[in-house]
């Protein structure tokens, strides 16, 4: 495995690590604040993150390659409404993103088909990811500031979401 990709994927493990934290904290303050439905959606967003962690330290494993498990940074736990914690999830989401094709155009430029095919199941993880980032910021902008509004978020916010198969 060629030096740069090794690293890229390592620096993506973190990455990976850190939205599965980021969303636990998420999780847990929205539990703390009394939203049940939106801690269960985050607490399965970090679950979720560390399987695409897993899936990355397999990978390189798998290819020869070295990996280090990085040392993380607490995360954010202190958010000020529902939209700045969906905000702060459309943005990490859309920073994940930013890594992923930044890590396709380096497997391009080195001839690394093999990285490149496996990870086009992120490219199309994050097109999902995104999307629904949107569509719960974009329901959260309607309600604006009513606190019947959050209460009914809070309560249908698994039927907002599709399931996904192949996860
Ligand atoms: Fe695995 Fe949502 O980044």
């Amino acid at each position: 495995m060629h030096t740069s990709i090794e690293n890229l994927l390592n620096n993506q493990i973190k990455y990976e690590a850190m939205a599965s934290m980021q969303y636990l904290a998420m999780a847990s303050w929205a539990d703390a604040e009394g939203y049940n439905g939106i801690a269960n959606f985050f607490y399965m967003q970090s679950e979720e993150e560390r399987e695409h962690m897993l899936k990355l330290v397999k990978f390189v494993n798998e290819r020869g390659g070295k990996v280090i498990i990085p040392q993380l940074e607490q995360p954010a736990d202190e958010f000020s409404s529902l939209q700045s914690l969906f905000n702060h999830f459309l943005e990490s989401e859309m920073f994940v993103t930013e890594q992923i094709n930044g890590i396709i155009d380096e497997c391009l430029k080195l001839k690394d088909y093999n990285t490149n095919n496996f990870m086009q199941w992120y490219v199309t993880e994050q097109l999902e990811e995104e999307a629904t980032a949107r569509t719960l910021l974009d329901k959260l902008n309607i309600i604006g500031d009513d606190n019947s509004g959050y209460y009914l978020f809070d309560r249908d916010i698994s039927t907002f979401v599709q399931p996904h198969e192949d996860r």
